[in-house]
């Protein structure tokens, strides 16, 4: 009989994470934050042809990747399924039918372990990819979290609890990145498209800044300077004028990040926290690494900045934040059920 009543906390536990929210189907092994293993069998070529993620072509490879990515993680780790203490996977944000089939798989391994199993918010995966860069990281700390659902930045007080401190009000930085490329004629996935035409540019076109003003909270908009790429680039096309398409990508990268790294750089100082993290596939940014990096040095604060490939989608982060619900004897009932949206908080 599976009860969750009955479970205990083992130290440095073995942890299997499975995320399936997109378009990676990924699966990982930590013993405690050691990463032992870390594979993805992505869609994204796939998804490429269409220009974007179709949630059914997703649902299906992730069905057909399941079982082949966890069987090459637990080869890569070394270990069997009975060396296992603790699987987790996401169960929200994403999409409903990918998440499905990664959670169900998880909860049938749990079961089939009798073992307990963690349901992961996606969110607090990528706070937790930091954890696996330093692993002796302890909170309090400010996590800058951008991916193509969210952008916010945190307070993190606790392994299990954060505070929001300011979010986007309408889309998310990956979201507008994304919709930079199409216009652009860049092909998906467009973030790193984006970053790769900026380098060749000058950020000389004034668009409006990603930071909402005259708010009585601190505000993040996308929508605004997303809509002000798309009137730029139709503007011109229709009066028949050439326009530097990497001038354009530089212009929408300042606009979207500068008021990333600034504001994230201002609320450590007035929290007087000393260290700040980073996560979400756009951290996976070059020159959001950079001016971050050398905005933290100069405030003199820690930055911790996971490897690019800890910032994407992947499964050991969702394993990381498995290991601190874990140690709170956080498990989830099997009963749970996927979500395609969470709040924040
Ligand atoms: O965290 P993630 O892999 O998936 C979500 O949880 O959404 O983030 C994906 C987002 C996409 O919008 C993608 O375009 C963006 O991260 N991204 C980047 C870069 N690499 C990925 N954006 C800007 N520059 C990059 N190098
Ligand atoms: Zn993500």
């Amino acid at each position: 009989m599976y009860d969750i009543s009955k479970f205990s906390v083992k130290p440095e536990p073995i942890i299997l994470g499975i995320e399936s929210s997109c378009d990676e189907t990924a699966c990982a092994v930590l013993r405690g934050r050691k990463i032992l293993s870390n594979r993805i069998i992505s869609s994204a070529s796939e998804q490429a042809k269409y220009g974007g993620v179709v949630p059914e072509i997703a649902s299906r490879m992730h069905t057909e990747a399941v079982d082949e990515v966890c069987r090459l993680a637990l080869a890569d780790a070394g270990i069997t399924p009975r060396d296992i203490d603790c699987v987790a996977a996401t169960y929200g944000a994403g999409l409903l039918g990918a998440l499905l089939v990664g959670l169900s798989f998880a909860k049938a391994f749990a079961y089939a372990l009798n073992v307990p199993f963690v349901a992961v918010n996606h969110i607090r995966g990528h706070i937790a990819a930091a954890y696996l860069d330093q692993p002796d990281l302890k909170p309090p700390f400010i996590p800058l979290l951008a991916s193509g659902g969210h952008t916010a930045i945190l307070h993190t007080s606790s392994y299990t609890a954060f505070e929001v401190l300011a979010a986007t009000s309408d889309d998310a930085a990956g979201e507008a990145f994304d919709k930079c490329a199409r216009v652009l004629g860049l092909p998906y996935p467009g973030g790193p498209n984006v970053q790769r035409l900026a380098e060749g540019g000058k950020p000389a076109i004034n668009f409006p800044s990603a930071l909402v003003k005259n708010s009585p909270s601190l505000r993040f908009s996308y929508s605004g300077l997303k809509t002000a790429v798309i009137n730029y680039c139709h503007n011109a096309q229709q009066r028949g004028e050439q326009f530097r398409a990497a001038d354009v990508a530089a212009s929408f990268q300042c606009a979207a990040i500068d008021p990333l790294v600034k504001k994230t750089v201002e609320l450590a100082t007035r929290y007087n926290v000393k260290t700040v993290t980073a996560g979400g596939g756009v951290i996976a940014n070059d020159y959001l690494r950079a001016t971050l990096s050398a905005a933290c040095k100069k405030a003199g604060l820690t930055l911790v900045l996971p490897e690019k490939k800890y910032c994407t989608d992947n499964a050991a982060m969702i394993a990381s934040e498995g290991l601190n619900q874990y140690m709170a004897g956080n498990f989830s009932p099997l009963n749970i059920n996927a979500a395609a949206a969470i709040p924040l908080k």
